[in-house]
């Protein structure tokens, strides 16, 4: 067993001079910083669990967010060029465009990002619905990457509904194919948001650069499932790269691919 040393409080209770400081928007910023100068898409994946591994509470991740996570979650999405998400998580979550405000938007620009990250959705039936918050509530269009297996008049009322729709693969999308879309569009610095199918394929084709995970200080147990799942087994060694801990119990880690930074 290590000390672990390189732990930061997410906040100090008063009088606690023994800890350190309370961590600023700032400090987090630099936290979760991308790596600079990128020439490829770098993929971060970002979930929550229960101590005791559900994805989910009745369903939704809600019951799992505490206040630490969710900070860290809007963190996140202001750091990115894109959020990609797949369907079920999209449809299970109403998933509606990024919302933002003019401090953050400026914030972005400044750092060379656009205002506000689109959605991208990876759905290989392409069954959305047109009239959901993903296309009525949104201020950049989403965009849809599906499969040959879509019926082409849904993707046309998508299309009509203000996505951006590509097809990007006969069936399910591979990893390779996402990444190759991605860089093309010239968005690099990705945050994936789940769900476990999806965060299940980019495993299996080595293709997560980094983990963040939030540990929510709660047992579930119930049919939740875990944050991934695919067809096979595939260990992929993470380095630690921070542990912070906010005075709820809760834990944000962050965990990067070994060798990939
Ligand atoms: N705790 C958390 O942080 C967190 C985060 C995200 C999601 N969740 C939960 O996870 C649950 C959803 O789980 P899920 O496994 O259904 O999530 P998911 O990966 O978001 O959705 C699976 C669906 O996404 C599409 N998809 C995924 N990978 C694909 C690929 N490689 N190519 C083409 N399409 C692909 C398919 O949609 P089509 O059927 O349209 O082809 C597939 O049926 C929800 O209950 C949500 O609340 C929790």
């Amino acid at each position: 067993m290590h000390r672990l040393d390189i732990a930061t409080y997410f906040t100090r209770p008063e009088g606690s001079g023994d800890r350190p400081d309370r961590l600023t928007d700032d400090d987090l910023r630099s936290l979760y910083g991308y790596p600079v100068g990128l020439d490829r898409p770098w993929v971060r994946v970002n979930f929550v669990s229960s101590l005791d591994g559900a994805v989910t509470v009745d369903g939704a991740s809600a019951g799992l967010g505490t206040p630490a996570d969710k900070r860290v979650f809007g963190l996140l999405r202001e750091l990115a060029d894109a959020i990609v998400v797949g369907a079920g998580t999209a449809r299970g979550e109403n998933y509606g465009g990024a919302r933002t405000s003019d401090a953050r938007a400026a914030r972005r620009r400044s750092a060379g990002l656009a205002a506000v990250p689109p959605i991208v959705v990876v759905s290989a039936s392409g069954r959305l619905d047109p009239a959901s918050r993903l296309f009525t509530d949104t201020t950049v269009p989403p965009v849809i990457l599906t499969s040959e297996r879509a019926d082409p008049a849904h993707l046309a009322r998508l299309r009509d509904a203000g996505g951006d729709v590509e097809v990007a693969a006969t069936d399910d999308v591979s990893a390779a194919a996402l990444l190759a879309v991605l860089q093309r569009r010239g968005l690099r610095r990705v945050l994936c948001e789940g769900g476990p199918g999806l965060f299940g394929t980019l495993i299996a084709e080595d293709a997560v650069d980094e983990l963040c995970l939030t540990a929510a200080p709660l047992l579930v147990a119930g049919p939740a499932g875990r944050i991934a799942g695919s067809a096979r087994t595939d260990p992929v060694p993470m380095t630690r790269a921070h542990v912070l801990g906010d005075d709820d119990g809760t834990l944000l880690t962050r965990w990067v691919r070994a060798g990939a930074e």
